[in-house]
């Protein structure tokens, strides 16, 4: 589970934890992400790691899989940034911003992504041929990419790009890729902003006319890595939101 020590990934890691999975938290803050290995007991574990570093994130997927076999990987490690692909004075966005986006998001996805299987692939199947399932985390971003979001969107819609290619590579080791693409999610990236603005930002959802809950997300987790028939696919999570330019 990777960004598990915040927002969604912390829930789903309570999730996966209540299903009797044996979570390894993956994520930089070391500090809350211990807390929650804690917290949740039944072997799980906290490791910190960049998921942009080959060898930080190779050493927690063995040590994920040290006591079970690796089943289920998530990804949900992930951060933005506001820029216009021009500033206001007319001065080129900052090269370096792009770049560390896509990096996290994208590039960082795809490491855990290739990590992950090939554990998995080397794990038994089980009855039905499967060995595992990855649930990355997009954003409606990768669709409606609004005023600012260049780089954010650029790196979701990544994500959302290679998640059919994953599933085809994939299939022939029984191991399933699907992708989530929330929209307003109430996790603390969210909570910094005044309540009124919360509310404001919930209005805009088609229905129900509120932030989504990331227990509401951690049941779309559950509910992919339940069900072996959804695969290679993008599910929008977000009240039916389509959002504006701006
Ligand atoms: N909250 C929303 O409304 C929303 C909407 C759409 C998509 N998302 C996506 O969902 C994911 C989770 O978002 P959240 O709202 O829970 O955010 P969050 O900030 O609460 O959690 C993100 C976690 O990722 C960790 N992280 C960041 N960079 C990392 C790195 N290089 N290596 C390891 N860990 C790293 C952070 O330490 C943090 O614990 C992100 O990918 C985000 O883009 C969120």
């Amino acid at each position: 589970m990777t960004g598990g020590a915040s927002g969604l990934g912390a829930a789903t890691a309570r999730r996966l934890a209540q299903g009797g999975a044996e979570v390894t938290i993956l994520d930089k803050n070391a500090e809350t992400g211990e807390a929650l290995a804690k917290e949740l007991g039944g072997g799980a574990k906290f490791v910190e790691t960049d998921v942009t570093d080959a060898d930080q994130v190779t050493q927690a997927v063995a040590l994920a899989g040290e006591t079970a076999p690796l089943r289920i990987a998530v990804n949900c490690a992930g951060l933005g940034a506001a820029m216009r692909t021009i500033n206001r004075d007319g001065s080129p966005h900052d090269f370096d911003v792009f770049k560390f986006v896509v990096n996290v998001n994208l590039v960082g996805t795809f490491n855990v992504i290739r990590l992950a299987a090939s554990a998995m692939s080397k794990t038994d199947a089980l009855e039905n041929g499967e060995r595992g399932a990855i649930v990355n985390t997009a954003s409606v971003a990768a669709f409606d990419g609004q005023i600012g979001q260049i780089a954010y969107s650029a790196s979701k819609g990544g994500i959302v790009g290679l998640t059919l290619p994953a599933a085809r590579d994939l299939a022939p080791v029984g191991i399933r890729v699907c992708t989530i693409a929330p929209g307003l999610m109430d996790t603390p990236l969210l909570g910094l902003l005044p309540e009124d603005q919360r509310q404001a930002l919930g209005a805009g959802v088609l229905f129900p006319k509120r932030l989504g809950n990331p227990e509401e997300y951690a049941a779309l987790v559950a509910s992919i890595v339940e069900n072996p028939y959804l695969n290679g696919e993008t599910i929008r999570l977000d009240g039916g939101l389509r959002m504006p330019p701006k």
